[in-house]
């Protein structure tokens, strides 16, 4: 390309850059009204992702939460969990406060999620709760925002059935909260905002974390696998990363505010950087120049199989404040199965990848979620799903029943297998799990463990709790002065799920290799 042909080319993506922004700037202002569509959602590669670092409170809504108070109920994942947190620094710049006490409150979030059904009607039930209250107090504003507003089908429920929720808005427009809001108080209208975008990464959002001692950092939004069962591609749109600077700099900063852990969270954090046009840098590189920040623990959730590479594998074997725990959903252990769910796996590649992981990293505590009774799963094939789970000898898993998600390839299968057959293969790949994991605790019973100390026990004040690095619950007698330290506890005995122990003084602390 000629100087000429550049300059035009530069010219020709400002003028883009510029139609965009303009775009953006008028719907800031309409009256919002878009219902979500299933089918825009499917749609990759059309749109560029827009990132914006520029999130600012215009000034006249600066004062619109003072004498008010905000609660939000938050269902689902860790993404979800750390969207609330996004909100809540939004509510608190425009000058509420938090209650924790929903009747209290004078704007009420409900946080969704959308990936099973009984997720779905845990919000519609509470929606049901909250119809007196809204009766009671017609100021209250109630809201529905996360994953379940982006579906069309819930969208059109609540117009139906719901109409005393004042605002839908979805996951592609959190950072439009002040405006929506606001919108909700001058408009007797319910105000549904909700993009069916591939997504925008906007970086500066405040934030107001649960917690001072382990936080959630996003490295990447959305994902492209499109499992066939699964709804979150169509919720949270295009897998799209986080600069690595802003990343680091995140990092740092919570180091330097004395946080001792951190989790990075993504759909399918595997992904990382492959997004990136001007470098080659993906999630073991981002995982390297992460090791050597000064903060004692740095965990990822949640990987996907296939795109778990060697470098990422090489990086995670040198340590140090990388814990030797990964999270590796596998969904199945038959390959047929693994084939219609769109797993681009084989059972034997999932097991190529841990004997690897296992090679590199020999004393790796391995979890996974397994989902039974896809549709016409067979006998066989489960059992395959359980030979599995014994050959790499998982520590621990969540395990689902099969839950059709409309909109999604999966939910037109024509299935089969009674819901009573999915129960009894739930339950027996329940007792599997169970057995590996007492059999992992077991192993701990007499060993010196590294505990990052979260507080007192939820069941006994008298008793401190916290995690072991391949995220083990130790509950054990300490001081309270050791809430927020990483401590040595010796463990005297374990249960299924949970060690007991005591601390001791500071030693070079094993955590013992279940699989060995
Ligand atoms: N039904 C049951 N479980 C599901 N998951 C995702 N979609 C579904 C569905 N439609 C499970 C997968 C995923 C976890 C977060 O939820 O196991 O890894
Ligand atoms: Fe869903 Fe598959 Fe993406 Fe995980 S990788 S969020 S299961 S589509």
């Amino acid at each position: 390309m000629n100087e000429k042909q550049r300059l035009e080319s530069q010219q020709a993506k400002q003028q883009t850059s510029f139609q965009k922004q303009e775009k953006d700037y008028s719907q800031y202002f309409q009256t919002v009204y878009m219902p979500p569509s299933l089918k825009d959602a499917r749609k990759r590669g059309r749109e560029e992702i827009e990132y914006h670092k520029d999130f600012e409170i215009p000034d006249e809504l600066r004062e619109i939460g003072q004498g008010r108070k905000f609660y939000i109920r938050t269902y689902g994942c860790q993404m979800n969990e750390h969207d609330t947190e996004v909100m809540a620094g939004i509510f608190m710049e425009l000058g509420y406060r938090h209650t924790e006490t929903i009747e209290d409150a004078d704007v009420i979030l409900l946080n969704t999620c959308a990936i099973r059904e009984n997720a779905e009607n845990k919000v519609f039930g509470e929606l049901g709760h909250l119809k007196p209250l809204k009766l009671e107090k017609p100021d209250l504003l109630i809201g529905v925002c996360g994953c379940m507003s982006q579906e069309e089908s819930v969208v059109n429920r609540i117009l139906q059935k719901h109409h005393f929720v004042d605002m839908i808005f979805g996951t592609h427009n959190i950072h439009r909260l002040p405006q929506i809001l606001n919108e909700a108080y001058m408009s007797k209208e319910m105000v549904i905002e909700v993009w069916s975008k591939e997504g925008d990464i906007i970086e500066n959002l405040p934030k107001v974390r649960m917690g001072n001692i382990k936080a959630w950092v996003n490295i990447m939004y959305g994902c492209d696998k499109f499992c066939t069962y699964c709804i979150v591609p169509y919720t949270r749109g295009k897998e799209r990363s986080r600069r690595p600077e802003d990343i680091i700099q995140e990092v740092r900063q919570l180091a330097a505010q004395g946080y001792k852990e951190i989790t990075l969270l993504g759909q399918n954090v595997n992904a990382y950087g492959k997004d990136f046009d001007d470098m080659e840098y993906g999630l073991g590189d981002l995982m390297d120049d992460l090791r050597k920040v000064d903060i004692p623990r740095i965990r990822f959730t949640t990987s996907h199989p296939r795109d778990f590479d060697d470098r990422l594998i090489e990086v995670l074997a040198k340590k140090g404040n990388l814990v030797e725990h990964i999270h590796l959903p596998v969904q199945s252990g038959s390959s047929d199965i693994l084939k219609i769910m769109g797993r681009v796996y084989t059972r034997e590649q999932f097991l190529e990848l841990v004997r690897k992981i296992k090679a590199a990293i020999p004393d790796v505590a391995l979890s996974t979620d397994i989902i039974v009774g896809f549709p016409n799963e067979t006998d066989e094939q489960f059992e395959e799903t359980l030979s599995l789970y014994r050959e790499v000898g998982f520590e621990t898993a969540y395990t689902f029943i099969y839950s059709p998600r409309e909109g999604t390839p999966a939910a037109r299968m024509k299935d089969n297998v009674s819901m009573e057959v999915k129960k009894e293969r739930l339950q027996r790949l329940n007792q599997l799990v169970n057995e590996f994991s007492a059999k992992a605790m077991k192993k701990y019973e007499g060993q010196i463990v590294e505990v990052l100390v979260e507080g007192e026990s939820k069941t006994n004040p008298d008793i401190l709790s916290g995690y072991t690095r391949k995220n083990k619950l130790v509950n054990f007698k300490g001081p309270k002065s050791a809430i927020g330290q990483l401590v040595h506890v010796k463990i005297n005995e374990a249960k299924t799920w949970t060690l007991d122990g005591v601390m001791v003084e500071e030693r070079e602390a094993v955590e013992v290799n279940c699989n060995g």
